[in-house]
Parts: C-alpha cells; sequence; structure tokens
C-alpha cells in the first residue's frame, strides 16, 4: 500500500528553485532513502512533507488524502513526525521533557506517556540514565538519540529521518543504523535522508538519488548501490 504519494512539486525559496518536478513514493513499512550531494535537496523534500514549507506547484498525498495545505500540527496529529538535521533538541529541558513536549500531538491531560517512554528507552537505555539531565550536558551522539527519540514520542505512523549519522563517530554511525532497522521492523515506515549513502543503502528497501533538486535515478537500494555512477558519485568508487 502507498503510504506516501510526492506528485510533481516545485518547491521554491524567495525566487530560488530547490525542487523541480518531484516525485516519489514511499510504501507502508518501507525504508525509503533519499541520497545526494549537499543542496541536492533532500531537506526541502523533508520540510515540505511536514508541512513547513509550500510546494508551488504539485501534491502530497499521505494515507490518500492531500496534505500539502495542512498546518504542521495537523499533519504530526496524523502521523508523520520529522526528525530535523543537525540534533533540534531543547537544550534548556531535561531528556524526559524534551521527549514529554512531543506528545501533545495526540495526549489528552493527564493521560500516561510510560508506553512511550519505554519504547523510547528500549532502543536507547543510555536515555534512561540521562532522563533528569539538561539537553545541552548530551553528547552528540545522546542528542541524536535524543532527537530521535522524540520523534517516535508522537507515536509516528511515517517518521522522516534527516541526516541522522552526520558528525557521529563510526561506531555510533553503526548503532544508529541498528536502531533505524529495528524502528522499522517495528512498524513505522522510514523516509531516511542521508550523505552516508553506503550505510542508508544498506538498510534501505528503496531509494532516489537527488541532484540540483531533481530526481535522476531511483530502484531497489541492492541495484543502487550496484550502480556505476552511484558508486562513483557516493559510494567512493
Ligand atoms: N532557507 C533557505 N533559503 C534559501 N535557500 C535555501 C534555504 N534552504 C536551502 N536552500 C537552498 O535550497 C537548495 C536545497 O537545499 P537543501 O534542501 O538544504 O539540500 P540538502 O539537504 O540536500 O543538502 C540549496 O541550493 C540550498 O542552498
Ligand atoms: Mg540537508
Amino acid at each position: 500500500m502507498v503510504m506516501l504519494r510526492v506528485e510533481r512539486i516545485e518547491v521554491f525559496y524567495g525566487n530560488v528553485q530547490a525542487l523541480r518536478n518531484i516525485e516519489f513514493e514511499v510504501n507502508q513499512g518501507e525504508i525509503v532513502t533519499l541520497l545526494g550531494a549537499n543542496g541536492a535537496g533532500k531537506s526541502t523534500i523533508l520540510r515540505t512533507i511536514s508541512g513547513l514549507i509550500r510546494p508551488r506547484k504539485g501534491r502530497i498525498i499521505y494515507l490518500e488524502k492531500e496534505i500539502s495545505r495542512m498546518s504542521v500540527e495537523d499533519i504530526v496529529s496524523k502521523g508523520i513526525s520529522h526528525v530535523p538535521e543537525g540534533r533540534r533538541i531543547f537544550p534548556g529541558l531535561t531528556v524526559y521533557g524534551n521527549l514529554e513536549v512531543a506528545t501533545s500531538s495526540w495526549r489528552k491531560r493527564g493521560a500516561s506517556i510510560q508506553d512511550e517512554l519505554n519504547n523510547v528507552f528500549r532502543l536507547f537505555p543510555k536515555l534512561r540514565e540521562r532522563m533528569n539531565q539538561l539537553g545541552w550536558s548530551l553528547s552528540g551522539g545522546e542528542q541524536q538519540m535524543l532527537a530521535i527519540g522524540r520523534g517516535l514520542m508522537s507515536r509516528p505512523k511515517l517518521l522522516l529521518l534527516d541526516e541522522p549519522s552526520l558528525g557521529l563517530a563510526p561506531k555510533l554511525v553503526q548503532s544508529v543504523f541498528e536502531t533505524i532497522k529495528t524502528i522499522n521492523a517495528q512498524g513505522t515506515t522510514i523516509l531516511l535522508v542521508e550523505q552516508n549513502a553506503y550505510a542508508a543503502l544498506q538498510i534501505a528497501h528503496r531509494g532516489y538519488v537527488l541532484e540540483n533538486g531533481e530526481v535522476v535515478l531511483h530502484g531497489p537500494a541492492r541495484d543502487l548501490a550496484a550502480n556505476e555512477n552511484v558508486r562513483k558519485a557516493y559510494l567512493g568508487g
């Protein structure tokens, strides 16, 4: 079943066109990766899906409804959660506080968030130990875990991840990708933006390659990993 369908969107920043005729699909249960060099338009696609930017042309269809004119809050409450690039956690809130704020999309007054917390702490046991620490005092890796954990607190059906491995030590990169795979295996569909094409293609089902705001290639992750042009451009030969 198609969960998300991006239909020929055109996106501008002022007069500068960032996305041209972008078209792709994400099926329920998949990990789909968007690959491409810096500036190709990957983050812009995620921002457009989550309602932060409006497409000038085209539509975004999620669970058979058009969402491209909806508010960010309505899109979140329909089950799309966006973990932006650069781990934008709240530095002045505790780990618990950062996780708790993300439940407002579904939480009725006084309702328990224990199930969601337990789920996040099962994936990231370090966060349980750090529960009462302030955001700024966490390491880079812990902040990334918290950013992903916060994304999960809104009970997403579709998780948008923007460069989750950026700036992490190689050992942590591996563990973040393992966790993404686990989150997917537990039933969350994932749209993954990455510059680490090698690692992304290891866990993704399908991928789309972007250049200058256009999709230039797409296919099963296995085929992309074997594609000569992809290997030259993104996998170091
Ligand atoms: N806030 C912004 N204002 C103006 N131009 C932007 C802004 N954000 C991104 N761009 C431009 O849009 C294009 C796509 O950027 P982006 O989506 O961030 O690429 P990626 O995530 O693939 O690195 C780039 O040319 C970038 O310079
Ligand atoms: Mg980006």
